[in-house]
C-alpha cells in the first residue's frame, strides 16, 4: 500500500548571494579615499607650518618691542612709562595686535605696567621669575582673565642701580587677532576640503567608468552571442593590454566552443543519418512482407532479417552511449593486474572461427608475464575490435599479428595485417566516429564505423596513446601504448 504521508524533500531556498560592490564603485571610493587622505594631510601639514610660523613671528614681534622697550627704559631716567598709551596711528593695520609692556622687580612686583594689562594678565608669580635664568628671558603662552591667548616674554634687566637686584620687563601680545585668522583659514580649508572630497569623487568616478568601459564592451559581446552567432569575436584591437589578455582567452573560448559545437553537430547529423540507413531497411522489410499473403516460411524470413537490423541499430546505439559515457566519465575504470600476453591470447582464440573462415592466419606473439593495471573488458575489446578490423580488411592467405612489448614503463601492443591497407589521406580521420574508409568495400555497409574511436577512447581512458600507420596494398598496424601501472 502506498502511503501520500511519505516524507517530500523539503525544498531548500538558495542561499542568497552576498551582496557586493561593484568593482567601479570600489575603485571610485578608493581612488576618492586616498587622493582625499593625500590633500588632508598636505593642507593639515601647511596649517601647522602656517601656525608655527605665526607663532615664531609673533616671538620675533614681541623680542622687537622688548628691544625697544629696553633702550626707552635705559633711556628714561626714572625707568616710567607713560600712563596713557599713544591713540593707534591711522596708518596702523586694523586688527593689529595689542603689545603690553610690564616691568616688575626681583620679588615679582609690578614697578610700572601698559595701563589695562592688570585687568588682561596677571604678572608671572615670583617662582616663575624665579626660574628664569638666561639673560634672553622666557617665553609662555597663557590666557588673558577673559580667556584670551596670550603670548609673553619675560627678560631680565639690570636694576636702576648697579647694587640693586635685577628687576624684570615683560611684553606681552594679545594674540586674539592670530585666533581670527586662523579661524577664518581653517573655515577656507574646510571649505577647499570638502570640495576637493567632491572633485576626487567625480574623478575618481570618471577613470573607474573609463577603466570599465572594455570590460562592458566584452559583456555586451558575450552577451549577444548564441548558437547561430559562435562565429562572432571581441574586437582585442585597441584594447588595454590586461583585458587584451581576457579579450584573447574569451576568444579562445568561443573558438573551442565552435569547434565543439561544430563536432557535436556533425555528430547528430552522423547518428541521423547511421540510424535513418537500417530503420528505412526495417521499414521497407515490413512493407513488402505486408504487402501480400506469405507462407510462414517467408515469414520467418523477414523477421529474421528484421531481427538482425534491430541487432545492428542496438548495437550502434549502445557504442553510442558507451563513447558518449566515455566523454564525460573518467573515473569508472574497473583496473586490475591484468597479464596482457594471456588477455591477447583470449582474444585470439575469440577470433579463431572468423579468421579460419577469413582464410587469414591469426598469431599471437610476445612476452608472457607482463602485466599491466588496465580494465580487462574493455582492453580486450579494444583489442578485439582490431582483431575484428584486420580480419576484414585482410584477403586470403594473409595473416594478423598481435604481439606485445613492454619498455621504459610503458606498454605497447601492436595488431598488424598484410591487407588492403588505408591511403594515405584517410589515416587521419579514421579514429572518427562514423568514419569508413569505402563504405562499399569490405563488407562496410554492415558496419558503423565506430570501431576505432571505441578503440581510441578506451585507450585515452587508461591514459595512453593510438596510433596507426599503413601502406595501400601491404597491411596496417596499429600500436597501442599504455602505462603499465597507474
Ligand atoms: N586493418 C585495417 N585495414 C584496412 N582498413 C581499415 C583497417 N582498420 C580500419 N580500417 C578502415 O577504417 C575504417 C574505420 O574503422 P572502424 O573500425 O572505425 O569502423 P568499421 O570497422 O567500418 O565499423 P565498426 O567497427 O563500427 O563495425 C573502416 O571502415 C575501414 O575502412
Ligand atoms: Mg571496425
Amino acid at each position: 500500500m502506498s502511503s501520500n504521508s511519505a516524507a517530500k524533500p523539503v525544498a531548500r531556498a538558495a542561499p542568497r548571494p552576498r551582496p557586493t560592490l561593484s568593482i567601479a564603485l570600489k575603485m571610485t571610493a578608493w581612488y576618492a579615499l586616498s587622493a582625499f587622505a593625500l590633500i588632508l594631510v598636505a593642507t593639515g601639514l601647511l596649517y601647522w607650518v602656517l601656525v608655527d610660523s605665526m607663532y615664531h613671528e609673533d616671538l620675533r614681534d614681541l623680542a622687537d618691542n622688548l628691544n625697544n622697550a629696553r633702550l626707552l627704559l635705559s633711556a628714561s631716567p626714572t625707568g616710567q612709562m607713560a600712563n596713557t598709551p599713544a591713540p593707534r596711528p591711522s596708518w596702523a593695520p586694523t586688527q593689529q595686535p595689542e603689545i603690553y609692556l610690564r616691568v616688575l622687580d626681583s620679588a615679582g612686583r609690578v614697578l610700572t605696567q601698559t595701563p589695562g594689562l592688570s585687568s588682561e594678565l596677571p604678572p608671572p608669580s615670583p617662582g616663575e621669575l624665579a626660574a628664569i635664568h638666561s639673560p634672553q628671558g622666557a617665553s609662555r603662552e597663557t590666557t588673558s582673565l577673559a580667556g584670551g591667548p596670550f603670548l609673553a616674554l619675560v627678560v631680565p634687566i639690570p636694576g636702576p642701580h648697579a647694587s640693586d637686584p635685577p628687576q624684570y620687563l615683560e611684553v606681552a601680545m594679545d594674540r586674539a587677532h592670530d585666533e581670527y585668522l586662523l579661524a577664518h583659514y581653517r573655515e577656507r580649508l574646510y571649505l577647499v576640503l570638502g570640495v576637493s572630497l567632491v572633485l576626487c569623487s567625480i574623478t575618481g568616478y570618471l577613470i573607474a567608468r573609463s577603466g570599465m568601459r572594455p570590460i562592458e564592451s566584452i559583456s555586451r559581446t558575450a552577451a549577444r552571442i548564441r548558437a547561430t552567432t559562435l562565429h562572432e569575436r571581441i574586437d582585442t584591437a585597441g584594447l588595454p593590454a590586461e583585458i587584451r589578455g581576457l579579450a584573447k582567452t574569451f576568444n579562445g573560448m568561443l573558438d573551442r566552443l565552435q569547434q565543439s559545437f561544430r563536432h557535436v553537430s556533425q555528430f547528430s547529423d552522423d547518428v541521423a543519418h547511421e540510424l535513418r540507413t537500417p530503420i528505412n531497411n526495417l521499414r521497407g522489410e515490413i512493407e513488402v512482407a505486408l504487402s501480400k499473403a506469405r507462407s510462414n516460411e517467408d515469414y520467418r524470413d523477414i523477421l529474421g532479417s528484421c531481427l538482425e537490423e534491430c541487432a545492428r541499430i542496438s548495437r550502434v546505439i549502445k557504442t553510442l552511449l558507451f563513447l558518449a559515457r566515455s566523454d564525460t566519465e573518467s573515473d569508472a575504470l574497473q583496473r586490475e593486474s591484468v597479464d596482457v600476453g594471456e588477455a591477447l591470447t583470449k582474444v585470439g582464440v575469440f577470433y579463431e572461427a572468423a579468421a579460419a573462415e577469413a582464410s587469414v592466419a591469426l598469431c599471437v606473439a610476445g612476452a608472457t608475464g607482463i602485466r599491466a593495471a588496465l580494465d580487462r573488458t574493455l582492453f580486450q575489446q579494444a583489442i578485439g575490435n582490431l582483431v575484428s578490423n584486420a580480419i576484414a580488411h585482410t584477403p586470403k592467405g594473409g595473416t594478423v599479428d598481435l604481439a606485445v612489448r613492454a619498455i621504459d614503463g610503458s606498454l605497447t601492443v601492436t595488431v598488424s595485417d598484410t591487407g588492403c591497407g588505408i591511403a594515405a589521406e584517410h589515416l587521419p580521420r579514421v579514429f572518427e566516429r562514423f568514419y569508413r574508409v569505402d563504405r562499399a568495400r569490405c563488407g562496410s555497409e554492415q558496419n558503423a564505423g565506430l570501431g576505432l574511436a571505441v578503440v581510441k577512447s578506451i585507450v585515452s581512458r587508461h591514459g595512453g596513446e593510438v596510433a596507426i600507420d599503413s601502406a595501400v596494398g601491404r597491411g596496417t598496424r596499429v600500436t597501442l601504448r599504455l602505462p603499465l601501472s597507474t
